[in-house]
């Protein structure tokens, strides 16, 4: 008789977004980052993505199908996606090969949907939450857990995106690049939860929700062809801001998270300028906003107080802005006032997001 068991999961996982950015592989099939990275998790409330996954052995030919929101794609036999999904088998495998009793879930095949709650187009980091809900999402179906730990997890994460590695833990979160040429110490570790500074949010300002012209993937290769400014990221920059920003978010400093987090990008963008041909994410909006929050900083610290607000943009136009809470009304206030062109009443939108825990499983 037929067993009429269902195994399926349903997990969702936010987006992340670096303070210090991850640019360059030094192996591309594996994923393996040319320097360390370190972001903040976004709350799932706003930004994240639902993965559902069933395993039963009648789905055959071929025997894994995938949806990404509503739309099937193909699972091309040499890309990312094949790459996690045979990964997260040989650990079920692992644990099948232990215990006799479990069902044989790693010789079924796979139905998985994929939903963002956020327009995959709009320039947000959509691959990120994507990779790490598809991995947790396997995870619970597979019971792979507490056997398996989350950083393990990140290992197989990192080889769908870079940065889906950092969505499977919550708060603010290392991407710690690794030495070894297997990648077997290249994975994600927790700096700090949510918790211990929850004050601190983010807002999106989206300045252009057009897909990006030059997709990170092939930008940040051909950076490390050609440009001579990121072996010094590499070797200088990096390593001394990812300690710096790990003690000022241990010390919840805000000037100095501020203070790296905007130089982080700036160095990034400064790369992407010195790669040739030079590749351009920022545009004159962005840069409005650079000026709007450079301008505020001063005044402020002019007066005696701290900084409050700093901008970050990854491979786009887009900023992300970081505030403690009680300056985002001033900051929302400003952009406002500075940015009230009717035209960009329609695209601008603004979120509002506390840095939040990571993921929720359930069966
Ligand atoms: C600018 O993780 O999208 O957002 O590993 O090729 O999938 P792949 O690249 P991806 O690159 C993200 C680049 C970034 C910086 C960051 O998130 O650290």
């Amino acid at each position: 008789m037929a067993s009429s068991t269902i195994y399926e999961a349903t997990c969702s996982a936010p987006v992340n977004i670096a303070v210090i950015k991850y640019w360059g592989k030094r192996d591309t099939s594996l994923i393996l980052p040319t320097n360390d990275s370190l972001s903040v998790t976004l709350d799932q409330d706003h930004l994240r993505s639902v993965t559902t996954a069933r395993a039963d052995p009648s789905f055959s030919s071929p025997p894994e199908r995938l949806w990404l929101n509503g739309v099937e794609e193909e699972i091309k036999s040499q890309g990312r996606m094949r790459t996690c999904i045979d990964e997260m088998r040989k650990l079920r495998k692992g644990l099948e090969d232990k215990d006799d009793k479990l069902p044989k879930l790693s010789t079924y095949g796979l139905r998985i949907c994929s939903e963002n709650n956020f327009p995959t187009a709009a320039g947000l980091a959509s691959s990120a939450s994507g990779f790490a809900a598809l991995i947790y999402t396997l995870a619970s179906l597979y019971e792979l857990q507490p056997a398996v730990s989350t950083s393990h997890l990140s290992r197989i994460a990192r080889q769908g995106s870079g940065s889906a590695c950092r969505s499977l833990f919550g708060g603010f979160v290392a991407w710690q690049g690794g030495e070894t040429t297997d990648g077997s110490d290249s994975l994600a570790v927790e700096v700090a939860p949510q918790e211990h500074w929850s004050e601190l949010q983010a807002l999106i300002c989206v300045v252009s929700d057009a897909k990006k012209g030059t997709p990170s993937t092939a930008g940040m290769q051909r950076t490390v062809a050609t440009s001579p400014l990121l072996q010094h990221r590499i070797r200088e920059v990096v390593p001394a801001r990812m300690k710096d920003i790990s003690q000022a978010i241990k010390a919840r400093d805000f000037n100095r998270f501020a203070e790296i987090t905007m130089a982080d990008s700036n160095n990034f963008h400064a790369t992407c300028l010195d790669t040739s041909p030079p590749i351009f994410y920022m545009n004159d909006v962005s840069r409005a906003i650079v000026q709007l929050v450079e301008e505020v900083n001063r005044a402020s610290e002019e007066a005696g107080k701290g900084k409050i607000v700093a901008y970050t943009y990854d491979a786009g136009p887009n900023a992300v802005l970081y505030a403690p809470k009680e300056n985002v009304s001033l900051v929302l206030g400003l952009i406002r006032h500075y940015f009230p062109n009717a035209d960009f009443d329609d695209t601008f939108n603004l979120l509002s997001s506390g840095a939040n825990a990571s993921h929720r499983g359930a069966n």
